[in-house]
């Protein structure tokens, strides 16, 4: 059942580079992305003065991503929320409004209840769900299925990766709508996003450097991981990915923010993970690492193959493909899972089951 893996978790990541492709390919038909059974039109679209993204823990994380991307793309305002605090705070809706949800069982009770309530005050939903038949997937007024397949583990893996994937066309297939994107420009993203599955697979193939990381530091007592703009929002990922397998403590910082209060916890061999995949941010990335680094911290940082100036402030490196710049969070979190995965299993953990959490979350 497991395929020769020890855990559900590691088939899991391996199948991602097939459940990206799997997700990618049906819906792209002759150089363009056709979305079957989306009832949203072009007219509608151009009507919404604000997204929504509604979602929990992993999924909302895809939902900071979805937060630069659509906005990049788009240039439609998109404010994020986590499901359980999104109905709490009577939020400005109307059917000017897309609510965009996302869940990988489609059951999630916090997430259904925002949902229910964005369509009372009278926005127009759209869900990202990996089964199909649920609740999120029947009620919401169009839906774009992941085709992940079952994901077992509790931790998610390939359902966040292939809901980015969904992001990815939907940000594409929403810009273009709009007149946002040149001809080239579309072409160009079609390419990078075709292009994904190969290079997930190629940062599969290096697993065994995270390995090592991984034998490095699964004694660590805390880790912080930092990183700015997406790569902020895969060090939430990263983060929590750690902490929910391998029980150890871990925090993500946007890494401007640290001297605003979290360098403080910053001493001699505290463990340090350094996203810096994005070039215009590559600087004050090293920047941030060498004020950790002056306090004693060990870095591993990850950054695109070209950037090996990185290895002159960091104790260690792992290198990922290059794409563009909205797309390097599908590479990204692939070492991190990884990583997260070697630590637990190198504890002794119930990875597939880790305590105290259930794979969905029916109540409030
Ligand atoms: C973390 C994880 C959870 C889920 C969250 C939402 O690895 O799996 O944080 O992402 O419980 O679940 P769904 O996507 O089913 O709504």
């Amino acid at each position: 059942e497991k395929g020769g893996y020890e855990h559900f978790m590691a088939k899991e990541i391996m199948e991602q580079p097939k459940a990206v492709r799997d997700t990618i390919s049906p819906r792209i038909k002759d150089g363009r992305i056709v979305l079957d059974n989306i009832t949203l039109t072009a007219d509608q679209l151009k009507t919404f003065r604000k997204i929504f993204i509604v979602a929990c823990g992993s999924a909302y994380h895809v939902g900071m991503v979805a937060k630069y991307v659509l906005e990049k793309m788009t240039r439609i305002p998109v404010e994020v929320d986590v499901a359980s605090e999104f109905r709490y705070r009577e939020p400005i809706i109307d059917e000017k409004v897309l609510v965009l949800v996302i869940s990988q069982s489609g059951e999630t009770a916090d997430t259904l209840a925002a949902m229910r309530e964005a369509k009372r005050l009278g926005a127009r939903t759209l869900s990202i769900v990996n089964v199909v038949g649920s609740s999120i997937a029947n009620e919401s007024d169009d839906v774009i299925y992941t085709w992940a397949g079952p994901e077992i583990a509790v931790a998610t893996t390939k359902a966040y990766s292939t809901q980015l994937a969904v992001v990815y066309l939907l940000a594409i297939y929403m810009a273009d709508l709009l007149g946002c994107l040149t001809a080239e420009e579309y072409a160009a993203y079609l390419t990078e996003l075709q292009a994904l599955p190969d290079k997930i697979e190629k940062i599969l193939q290096n697993r065994e450097n995270i390995q090592y990381l991984a034998s490095q530091h699964f004694n660590a007592k805390d880790v912080f991981f930092i990183g700015r703009n997406l790569d902020y929002a895969m060090s939430l990922e990263g983060s929590l990915k750690l902490k929910e397998i391998s029980y150890i403590h871990s925090d993500a910082y946007a890494a401007g923010e640290l001297k605003h209060g979290t360098i403080s916890l910053v001493e001699d061999g505290t463990l340090v993970i350094a996203l810096a995949t994005h070039q215009n941010l590559f600087d004050k990335m090293m920047s941030n690492v060498k004020e950790v680094k002056a306090r004693g911290a060990v870095v591993l940082g990850m950054t695109t193959e070209n950037n090996t100036q990185i290895e002159q402030v960091t104790d260690h490196v792992f290198y990922i493909p290059q794409t563009c710049d909205v797309m390097l969070p599908s590479l990204t979190v692939i070492p991190l899972q990884l990583f997260a995965y070697y630590v637990a299993s190198m504890k002794g953990c119930d990875i597939d089951k880790p305590r105290n959490l259930a794979k969905s979350v029916t109540v409030e």
